[in-house]
């Protein structure tokens, strides 16, 4: 595998162009903090990250279908026990909704514990004549528009370690500790989702859920023996963004010798630092991690089956999960040629929907946001276009928050632009609050049961 070619080292990215990577002022103060790092526990053990990529296999073969969710950017204001909780909810919350409805095992993954870098479009920002550097995430910089606040500070990405430990001690707890036990799926439900539209039909499937477990439990099975009603399985995953940070982190697995970016168990490389020739992919080829490739609508035939070759080279199921973020009104143009090659080619990967990426729009009042309708647009042509070439639509990829935000338009809450400015925290793009999360999982989960009737794979 990648991991044992001689040419990989933990650092062999260094000799290759980082694209999106902060100006740190002061390399020595880098350095030390790197340094630092390297000494510190991992977030996560390998063990962990091939279980997930065993599961990433299962959805590959069709067999189940992933949920990818979380902020876009983690904030250092933002890392309470509430917010941890409640995201934690709304993803529990579409993963019954999918799993129930749809039949299918839901591979749930956070966008959290660690995702704290963006790619920005611009290196600088100029407001009134003034030029800063961009806003690169809480690992990086501040997002005040002044001089201190932009500058790249090393001791961030220590702050972001600490935060990330945090939150996936906590996770940890959550989803091992009775909080995640199907018995508790009432208690997902939070008061401002249970009053809507969806909230009402997600405590329709509670209640089936709960007379379920009554009946089970009723004819003598112990559900609190069982460990898949009581726990669950949770993994983290973020933007590979900040080299420096994830090198620190990596280690070498003693059981098999393999190398291991142990600061989440899946790492995606972002639409913008996919370069073939570049540091990003130069340092996740040598990862045994599960991995995740941001494909965009420049992405050319030729172009991805090179990067699932460097990335995967021994074709692995459950290693390489394609992340497509075309934009609505590209998707049908834009995905099916790259579906058809690897299809053809024999290329194992899941593909995944991200309807967030290519429907941003800034409003006149200068409000960056989504449409619900352009999201879910997105995803309905995703799954019919897997349907039409025969292949799997292995996942959903969304930015959400378990909190009532007023980020995206429309959906089961019918924000319009008016109501962007009651409660817009993102502090980088917008994110479906809770009540469109879930009713983006209630679509998500008719159009996997049309695909499944269609295709007669499986009963429902
Ligand atoms: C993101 O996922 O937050 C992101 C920046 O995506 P992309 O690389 O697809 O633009
Ligand atoms: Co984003």
């Amino acid at each position: 595998m990648a991991t044992s070619d001689h040419d990989w080292t933990p650092d062999s990215w260094r000799a290759r162009h980082a694209a999106q990577s902060p100006t740190w002022p002061d390399p020595a103060h880098l350095s030390r903090v790197e340094a630092e790092l390297a000494t510190k526990p991992p977030l996560v053990f390998a063990g962990e990250a091939r279980r997930l990529q065993d599961d990433l296999a299962l959805v590959s073969r069709g067999e189940a279908f992933l949920l990818q969710a979380g902020d876009c950017a983690e904030s250092f204001y933002d890392g309470s026990a509430d917010a941890i909780r409640d995201k934690l909810k709304v993803i529990l919350q579409m993963a019954v909704a999918l799993t129930y409805a749809a039949g299918v095992p839901v591979i749930k993954v956070g966008r959290i514990a660690g995702q704290f870098a963006k790619p920005r479009s611009d290196s600088f920002e100029e407001r009134d004549g003034v030029r800063l550097d961009a806003f690169r995430g809480h690992i990086v910089n501040g997002e005040a528009f002044d001089e201190v606040a932009r500058r790249p500070d090393p001791d961030r990405m220590l702050a972001a370690y600490h935060q990330s430990v945090a939150t996936l001690n906590l996770l940890r707890a959550f989803t091992t500790g009775g909080f995640a036990a199907l018995s508790r799926v009432h208690a997902w439900n939070q008061e401002f989702v249970a009053n809507s539209l969806e909230g009402k039909r997600y405590e329709v499937v509670a209640d089936e859920i709960e007379r379920a477990l009554q009946f089970m439990r009723a004819c003598g099975i112990d559900l609190h023996d069982d460990n898949a009603l009581r726990t669950v399985d949770f993994y983290t995953s973020h933007e590979a963004l900040i080299l420096p940070y994830e090198q620190a982190l990596t280690r070498r697995d003693s059981l098999t010798g393999d190398w291991y970016d142990c600061s989440a168990h899946m790492l995606w490389i972002g639409d913008r630092t996919r370069q073939l020739d570049g540091a990003h992919v130069e340092f996740l080829r040598g990862v045994a991690n599960p991995l995740g490739l941001k494909v965009g609508p420049t992405m050319g035939t030729d172009e991805l089956v090179r990067l699932t070759a460097a990335l995967n080279p021994e074709n692995r199921p459950g290693r390489l999960t394609l992340i497509a973020r075309m934009g609505q009104d590209r998707v049908d143009e834009r995905l099916p040629p790259l579906v058809e090659r690897l299809r053809d080619e024999g290329v194992h990967v899941v593909w995944a929907c991200d309807p967030m990426h290519g429907n941003t729009f800034v409003t006149a009042a200068g409000q960056k946001t989504r449409h619900f309708d352009d999201v879910l647009a997105e995803t309905a042509k995703f799954f019919e276009l897997h349907q039409a070439l025969g292949t799997w639509p292995g996942g959903l990829h969304v930015e959400l928050t378990g909190d009532n935000v007023t980020e995206c338009l429309g959906g089961g809450s019918r924000l319009v632009e008016g109501d962007l400015t009651f409660n817009y925290t993102s502090i980088c793009d917008p994110r479906l609050n809770a009540t469109q999360s879930l009713d983006m999982a209630f679509h998500v989960a008719e159009f996997l049961q049309r695909y499944s009737g269609a295709n007669g794979a499986r009963s429902l």
